[in-house]
């Protein structure tokens, strides 16, 4: 597996989609049992979007459900939609479908984004949430899963809103056009404080998009993505790949 060294982290490319999933569910394995070991928990943003999703249902199944201590595992979503749980849209319940409903996650460590009510309200409560779960200890997640869309956002950082600009708080509300409803997002402040970022995309459509993030120097508001760059703490980023989604990188 070729693998390159960018500004922007080390982008590892795989044979297809279903090795990159594998690549993510080992890289959820490596990092939950390092945190545990050394911190006692291990907390995780999940990414929303179909590209996860295959990696899930890995973490769902053998051997991985064997191997990772789901007891010491704290769950949280990297952004949501702003539907009920039960509306197909929403991320916690794909996360649910594909993993969280098939491993012993204690309920009171799935922390889902609360915001089918109040898109400003659910952003609230989230912060205080991440606010008191980071209290006293750094504030950084472990492991934050991001998917990549065809404009460049991530998580729900969608290009010219006013969250990409968002420097103070960690959780905002955005209205998505292209799906015309509200949605609530992690931002760039708390995503950059962890110790491990990986992007995972897979597939053509992909190509040009991570070509213009990785390789150009676009303006942030355009690239949303540009915008995780691991802070000075020593934290990782790595784009997990396939050769499809890699195609249009120079090696
Ligand atoms: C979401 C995700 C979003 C997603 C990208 C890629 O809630 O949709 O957080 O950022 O990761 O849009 O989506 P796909 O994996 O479906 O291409």
């Amino acid at each position: 597996m070729p693998s390159y060294k960018r500004a922007s982290g080390v982008v590892c490319v795989y044979a297809d989609y279903e090795a990159v999933s594998r690549a993510a569910a080992e890289l959820f394995l490596r990092q939950a049992n390092e945190a545990i070991k050394d911190r006692g928990r291990f907390s995780v943003a999940l990414s929303g979007g179909h590209t996860p999703q295959r990696a899930y249902e890995l973490l769902a199944g053998p051997p991985f459900n064997r191997l990772v201590d789901w007891g010491r595992v704290h769950v949280f979503w990297g952004d949501e939609r702003c539907v009920p749980p039960d509306d197909p849209r929403s991320n916690a319940r794909m996360a649910r479908e594909k993993l969280l409903d098939h491993v012993p996650v204690p309920p009171g460590q799935v922390h889902p984004i609360a915001c089918a009510n109040s898109a400003k309200d659910g952003a609230q409560s989230y912060e205080s949430l991440l606010q008191s779960f980071f209290d006293g200890g750094p504030k950084r997640f472990d492991l934050v899963f991001l998917g990549l869309g065809t404009d460049g956002h991530t998580a729900s950082l969608f290009p010219g809103t006013p969250a990409v600009l968002e420097k103070d708080r960690w959780v905002t509300e955005v209205y998505s056009e292209k799906d015309e409803i509200y949605r609530v997002t992690l931002t760039a402040p708390i995503l950059n404080q962890a110790l491990v970022l990986a992007f995972i995309a897979s597939g053509a459509s992909k190509a040009e998009v991570l070509r213009e993030v990785l390789t150009q120097r676009p303006e942030s508001e355009r690239f949303p993505a540009r915008l995780i760059e691991p802070d000075c703490h020593g934290g990782k980023l790595y784009w997990l790949v396939d050769r499809n989604a890699a195609s249009l990188l120079e090696t």
